[in-house]
């Protein structure tokens, strides 16, 4: 990114961490293939953090979205980032400072519901694998043009759901995709069975109220049946 200040432009990232498209898919597609389904976590309280990473990984859902739509995401990322055979990321990711502060509290990846320049820049700049969204194909072949061949399709089910994504990949086939928004145990097939479809995501893993409850056995229950979908 560049900031025209008094003195000219000057850029606001250092190069030194920097990540190109391709070896943000080549990240992602390798997080995506660990496991089916990508949690996508709302975390209210921080104290909730390590064991509900720990459950989901020992479930078998090691790849986790936690969104910055809490106060308390950031230091959820950062305990969950400690727990062993996890891979975090940061979920909803809008602005430049949301990709700075993700990159800070030690998310592994970032996923957004869309995409801006300003956000991509960010990313690459600060080598955060971006799974950025995109709705229609004129959304996917404008990232496709950057250099991402890896998306999430949102929102996935009133976009038009899994027979949406496989018209898409007709004659897209070169792009893959993370259908995210709407999906659940009774569709997850459908999307999983595509051949444009890497891994979903979803939040019925880790309902509230078992959070709340801190039902630990009973998300770690959810995560291993989601972990055995598309198979
Ligand atoms: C989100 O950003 O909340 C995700 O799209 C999750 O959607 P879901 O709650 O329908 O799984």
């Amino acid at each position: 990114m560049i900031n025209h200040g008094p003195h000219g432009p000057q850029k606001l990232y250092g190069d030194s961490m920097s990540i190109t498209p391709q070896d943000a898919c080549k990240r992602n597609r390798e997080t995506c293939e660990l496991a089916p389904i990508v949690p996508v976590l709302v975390v209210d309280d921080a104290a909730s953090a390590r064991p509900l990473a720990e459950a989901l990984v020992a479930g078998g859902l090691p790849a986790l979205e936690v969104t910055l739509r809490t106060p308390a995401a950031l230091e959820v990322i950062a305990e969950m980032a400690k727990v062993k055979g996890g891979v975090v990321g940061a979920g909803t990711l809008v602005s430049p400072q949301d990709v700075q502060n993700a990159v800070d509290a030690g998310a592994q990846f970032g996923v957004s519901p869309g995409a801006t320049d300003e956000l991509i820049a960010a990313c690459e700049a600060l080598g955060l694998p971006l799974l950025a969204g995109a709705a229609t194909a004129t959304e996917a072949m404008q990232m496709l043009a950057r250099g991402y061949d890896l998306l999430k399709f949102f929102p996935a089910e009133v976009s038009g759901g899994a027979p949406a994504l496989k018209a898409i990949g007709a004659p897209l086939p070169q792009i893959s995709f993370c259908p995210t928004g709407g999906v659940s145990l009774a569709n997850a097939d459908d999307y999983l069975g595509l051949s444009n479809v890497i891994c979903a995501g979803g939040s019925w893993v880790a309902p509230k109220a078992l959070v709340a409850e801190q039902d630990w056995s009973g998300i770690e229950a959810l995560a291993r049946d989601a972990s055995q979908l598309g198979k």
